[in-house]
Order: structure tokens, then C-alpha cells, then sequence
């Protein structure tokens, strides 16, 4: 039996609407990290699905005079059309609309209410129906949704009531004992927080519609949407009849995780784990609650008119391209990012078409070129080769820690270290100079490493480009899964003797300036508006920002400068092995024991100079007042080599 279990689900999507690219972003990183942990040789169940019931499904179905169910089924199925054309990966796809659903939520409602935690009154207060959610009138001021600003509906009505209050500090007690239950950082304090500001019972039940799950021993209450929704995590594993899946993958599992957006992790760290303990069921390992995909102009919303559409971004550019974009782009501190076709474009063209694309094809014209398509042996090895095989041994484990903690597009920003520095290598050992030379032994030597860097990066992009890994098997002619086990990203484990079969480019560059950009501009400055205020206000794009690589360096040794007051020497890890010499003005404001093991940030891709005739190789942030300086330091234990931006 396999020990290591991991079970991982997305929310159930409102099918009140097609899908967009926001939705797309949450179940990208899901089935990333899915794939991530099944190459890991865990055993995984993924879960996806649709949350049907409620009033805002009620009125989309009403608005199209359609029977909510008839206008479910119709929408479900284009969710389902578009999990297959970016290859998610999921398990099961679970409808709250099914037979195994509603015995579930009845029986969770019927045990809590036996064991005496809910119980009958009235509730009267502000609804919004767009986020399904109760507010007091002092949230919702001037009668506007603190979530998504629209406006909030006064219900008063015969309702059941959970008393969530009376497990706050159990719940408090929970989250300081589990760093891990929410995440990001950033999303359990403000969770706490809000605890401590103290739980209010919730009305888990409504009588003035009946799109929803019925109460058994109340007819004429449905239950309320978000109780029925947040069982779908366990109803999927067949809790009701203690069935196998529910053993394995809740019950003898200690990796169960939610991916949410940050606009309902208060849903899922708060109600769901009371529910759970109401239930006596344990609760889950983590809830991460990644940050949102905005426009220039704001959020994305239909009534905006400014979604982006999933379908037409995959028509172009295809699915690999499209969840590399979106998991690459996405912080995982939480916070929001942005989204433009011409960021898009930016980051295909750059990492998988200049970077990725180029040292594939580079390699197997090379390969075509010396040796007739046959992948050559390692004869005489050289110094160089060395320092790539232990970057590549370096990459391995640092995007493994990095996926570990859900922290996929700085994972990928390291494989990308190791494609960059073998097309930098390319360029060093220069092969069309070794072959005026005729030294076919070291041309071998460099072409069969460029193919290992090749195998062990396709490993490790695999979780997000599963179509490419497909087409670089077939164009590096190795086809046997074995080689592209995670346990085989060693370098210099693969074989050597097999035929290459050159094809069409992988990622073939996009023109920027003859794209179509279909994307809906609601919001967004007409080009030439925004030109204008960047060339006047001195902006930069994000991708100027990026230009500069800003990483956590550590200083190790200081000392001053010979016959220069203001100069201090430092001796800077900046991680991945790598010690910096900096020299830098700041001898009238620190001492060199003063900074030793300060932890700052330095720009690392900065033209190294000469000082004093020390050859400086980076430069640290400071802030500069009139008289003062003061470095800008890193807090807590971040590890050397983080980059910052
Ligand atoms: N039905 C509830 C979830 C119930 S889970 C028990 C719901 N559905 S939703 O259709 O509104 O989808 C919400 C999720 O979609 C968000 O939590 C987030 O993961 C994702 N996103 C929707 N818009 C988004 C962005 N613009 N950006 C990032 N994610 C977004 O809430």
C-alpha cells in the first residue's frame, strides 16, 4: 500500500456564468500541484465540480427562462469542455446537484442538529446574492457588499442557526497549532483577526426560495448554499458510507488540501472547519488562498463586460502556454497580479519560445548536424560541464522545496536558471568553433549534456506543460517514461545512442506588434492615452521592472577599503553557492561589524565595475536620507538567493 496520500480540490465553481481566466488560474495551480505530488509517487484523488444551488443560480436560470437544473446542465457542460482542453487531471467532477450530494448534506445538518448545535429562530439582516453571503449592516455600509460591491438584499425569514460562536476558540486554538492549516502567511493573520473580532451563530437555512437541498426535519427549509457547497469536499470520498476513499484520502490522510481564491478562504477557515468539528470529522492539513488575476482596469465581471475567455486564449496559444502563464505569473505570497495578452505573449515568447523552445531545437540541429541524429556519448569532460551538472543537481532539489510549499512560479523561475545557463554555455563552449578544430569527442560531450539539461528540465516543467513533455519525447527521440521520472532528474543518468527526430518548433515566437489583441479593454486607457502618461509621470512596464534582478543576499565578511573613507568590501552569499564581492558607499553609516550577517537586498544582474580596483559584482538597496543611509534589510528567515519584486 502506498503511504504517501494526498487529496487536493478546487472550489466548486457557480456555473451562473461561463468560466473565465480567473477560475482557469485556481484550477491551473491545482491540477500543477496534483500532477507535481503523483510524480513525486504519491497516490493522489483530485476534485473538481460545480456548486448549483442558491439564488444566484435561481435568477441566471429565470433570466433565460430556463428550470435551474436545464440551465446547470447546459453551463456544466462547457466547465467540462474546458477542464479537458487544458488536461486537468481531475478525479472526479462533483455536481451539488447529485443524488450522493444531497444524502450527505442532510445527514452532516441531521448530525450537527442531533448533538444540539442548531437550532430554530429568526434571521433578519442584509443578503448578498452575488457572494451567497449574511452581512450586518455595519459591513455592508450603504447597503453595498463588502466583497464585490454590489448591492446587499434585506432578508428577514424563519431560519435554523449553527453556533458557530461557541467553537471560536477552539478554532483559534486550531490555527496557532497548525502554521500549515491556512496559507499563505499573509491570509491566516487576517483570518485570526477576524475571529477575534468574534463569530456570530449563521443562519444555515432559507425559506424564501427552494433551489436547494431540503432539510429533513423542517419542510419548507432549503439548506443554505455555502454549508451544502463546502460538503462536497467530503461527500466526493463517500464520508456517508465510510467508504474506501473516504479511509484513504480524509480519514488516514495527512496532506488534504483546498486551493481557493482569497475571496473565500474566510468560507473555507472558518465555517468548514466548524462544520467539521460540529461533526466530529477532522479537518483538513491546508487552505491556500492564492491572490486574484486583475485587469488594468480592476477586477474582471460580466457585468463589466471585461472577462476573459479561457477558450479563445487556449485557441491561440494552446493550453501548455496558457497554464504556464497563469502559474508562472501567480505570487505566492497572495498577493494580486495582473493580466494583459501582451504580458502573456511577453512571457511565452521569452521563457518558452527564447529560452525553453530555442535550447531544444538548438541542441537537435546540433545533434543532426555532428553526429547524423544520434545522440553522442560523454567522452572528455571539462570544468564547465561540471558547473552545469551541479546547477542542474542544485535545481532539482531547490524546485522540489519550492513546489513542497506551494510555490510554483518561483519552482519554475528555477528550471528556467538552469535552460538560460545551458544556452549561455552554448555560447561559451562554442561547438561550430570545436568543429573547424574537428574535436568530435568534446562536441559529443557538450551535445549529450545539453540533452540531459533537456530530459531533467522537461521533468521538472512537466506538471504544467503536459503537452509539451509529449512533443519534446518525440523530438528528442526518448520515449521510454522511465527517463522522465522524477527519480531519474540525475544528471548524466541519461542514455546516450538513441535518434533524434527534429520537428516544428515547441513554442514558435510571437510577433507582438502584429497580434490581434482580443482581449475586452472596458477599463484600459486607449494605447495612445497611456503612452502619454508613462512618457510624462516616467513609468516604467512591469517588464522594465523584471529587467532587474533583486535577490536576499547575506553578508559574510566586511571589512573597509584601503585609503577610501566611505567604502566597505562585503563578501555577499546570495545563494546557489554563489559568494558576491560588493563594494559599497557605505563606510560613514555601518561598521563592518555592524553589518555582518545582515540580511539585504542586492541587485545581482548589475555590470560588475571596478572600485578602488576591486571588481564590484552587485550593488545593495538603501534608502537614502538627507544626512542618513540605511540599508534595506530582509525580515524573518527567508533563505539567501530569494528573489525580491
Ligand atoms: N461556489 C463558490 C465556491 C464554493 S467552494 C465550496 C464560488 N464559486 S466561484 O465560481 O465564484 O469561484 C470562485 C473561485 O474562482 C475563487 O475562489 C477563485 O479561486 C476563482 N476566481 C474567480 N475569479 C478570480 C480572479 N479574477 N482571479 C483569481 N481567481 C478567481 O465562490
Amino acid at each position: 500500500m502506498n503511504e504517501k496520500t494526498f487529496y487536493i480540490t478546487t472550489p466548486i465553481y457557480y456555473p451562473s456564468a461561463q468560466l473565465h481566466i480567473g477560475h482557469a488560474l485556481t484550477t491551473s495551480m491545482t491540477d500543477t500541484l496534483a500532477r507535481y505530488k503523483k510524480m513525486m509517487g504519491y497516490d493522489v484523488y483530485f476534485l473538481t465540480g460545480s456548486d448549483e444551488h442558491g439564488q444566484k443560480i435561481e435568477r441566471a436560470a429565470a433570466e433565460k427562462a430556463m428550470k435551474p437544473i436545464e440551465y446547470t446542465d447546459m453551463i456544466i457542460a462547457s466547465f467540462k469542455r474546458l477542464w479537458k482542453k487544458m488536461n486537468i487531471s481531475n478525479d472526479d467532477f462533483l455536481r451539488t446537484t447529485e443524488k450522493r450530494h444531497y444524502d450527505t448534506v442532510q445527514a452532516i445538518f441531521q448530525k450537527i442538529y442531533d448533538q444540539g448545535d442548531i437550532y430554530k429562530s429568526e434571521y433578519e439582516g442584509l443578503y448578498c446574492i452575488s457572494c451567497e453571503a449574511f452581512f450586518t449592516e455595519h459591513q455592508a455600509e450603504g447597503g453595498l457588499c463588502p466583497d464585490c460591491g454590489k448591492a446587499v438584499e434585506i432578508v428577514k425569514e424563519e431560519s435554523y442557526f449553527f453556533k458557530m460562536s461557541k467553537y471560536a476558540d477552539r478554532l483559534l486554538a486550531h490555527i496557532d497549532a497548525h502554521k500549515e492549516f491556512i496559507q499563505p502567511e499573509s491570509r491566516r493573520n487576517e483570518m485570526i483577526n477576524f475571529i477575534k473580532q468574534g463569530l456570530d451563530d449563521l443562519s444555515i437555512s432559507r425559506t424564501t426560495f427552494d433551489w436547494g437541498i431540503p432539510i429533513t426535519i423542517d419542510k419548507g427549509h432549503v439548506v443554505y448554499v455555502w454549508f451544502d457547497a463546502l460538503t462536497n469536499y467530503i461527500t466526493a470520498l463517500d464520508y456517508l458510507h465510510d467508504g474506501p476513499l473516504y479511509e484513504k484520502f480524509w480519514v488516514n490522510n495527512n496532506e488534504i488540501v483546498h486551493v481557493v481564491g482569497k475571496d473565500i478562504i474566510r468560507f473555507h477557515t472558518i465555517i468548514w472547519p466548524i462544520i467539521l468539528m460540529a461533526a466530529y470529522i477532522k479537518l483538513p492539513t491546508t487552505v491556500f488562498g492564492h491572490g486574484w488575476l486583475l485587469l488594468e482596469g480592476g477586477k474582471m465581471s460580466k457585468s463589466k463586460g471585461n472577462v476573459i475567455d479561457p477558450f479563445t486564449l487556449i485557441e491561440k496559444y494552446g493550453s501548455d502556454s496558457l497554464r504556464y502563464f497563469l502559474v508562472r505569473e501567480l505570487p505566492f505570497n497572495g498577493t494580486d497580479f495582473y493580466y494583459s495578452e501582451e504580458a502573456l505573449v511577453t512571457r511565452i515568447n521569452n521563457d518558452l519560445a527564447n529560452d525553453y523552445g530555442n535550447l531544444i531545437s538548438r541542441t537537435i540541429s546540433m545533434i543532426d548536424k555532428y553526429f547524423d541524429g544520434i545522440v553522442p556519448e560523454k567522452i572528455t569532460v571539462e570544468p564547465i560541464d561540471k558547473v552545469l551538472e551541479s546547477l542542474a543537481q542544485h535545481v532539482v532539489s531547490d524546485y522540489e522545496t519550492k513546489m513542497d510549499n506551494f510555490e510554483i512560479g518561483s519552482a519554475l523561475q528555477t528550471v528556467f536558471k538552469l535552460i538560460v545557463r545551458a544556452n549561455k554555455y552554448i555560447e561559451e563552449v562554442a561547438p561550430w568553433q570545436l568543429a573547424k578544430a574537428e574535436n568530435f569527442d568534446r562536441i559529443g560531450t557538450i551535445l549529450y549534456n545539453l540533452t540531459e539539461v533537456i530530459r531533467i528540465s522537461t521533468i521538472l516543467l512537466s506538471p504544467v506543460l503536459v503537452e509539451t513533455k509529449e512533443n519534446v519525447k518525440k523530438q528528442l527521440g526518448l520515449g521510454d517514461e522511465q527517463w522522465y521520472r522524477f527519480d531519474n532528474a540525475v544528471f548524466g543518468r541519461g542514455p546516450s545512442g538513441y535518434k533524434v527526430a527534429k520537428g516544428n518548433p515547441l513554442f514558435p515566437r510571437i510577433d507582438l506588434k502584429t497580434l490581434d489583441i482580443t482581449e475586452a479593454k472596458a477599463d484600459k486607457p486607449k494605447k495612445t492615452e497611456k503612452v502619454a502618461t508613462e512618457k510624462k509621470d516616467n513609468l516604467i512596464s512591469i517588464d522594465d521592472f523584471f529587467k532587474c534582478q533583486l535577490k536576499v543576499g547575506e553578508v559574510i565578511a566586511a571589512e573597509k577599503v584601503e585609503k577610501a573613507d566611505r567604502l566597505l568590501k562585503l563578501q555577499v552569499d546570495v545563494g546557489a553557492e554563489t559568494v558576491r564581492t560588493i563594494v559599497a558607499g557605505i563606510a560613514p553609516h555601518y561598521t563592518p561589524e555592524s553589518i555582518l550577517n545582515m540580511k539585504i537586498v542586492v541587485v545581482t544582474n548589475l555590470k560588475p565595475a571596478k572600485l578602488k580596483g576591486i571588481l564590484s559584482e552587485g550593488m545593495l538597496l538603501a534608502a537614502k536620507g538627507k544626512e542618513t543611509l540605511s540599508l534595506i534589510k530582509v525580515d524573518g528567515d527567508i533563505e539567501k538567493g530569494a528573489s525580491v519584486g
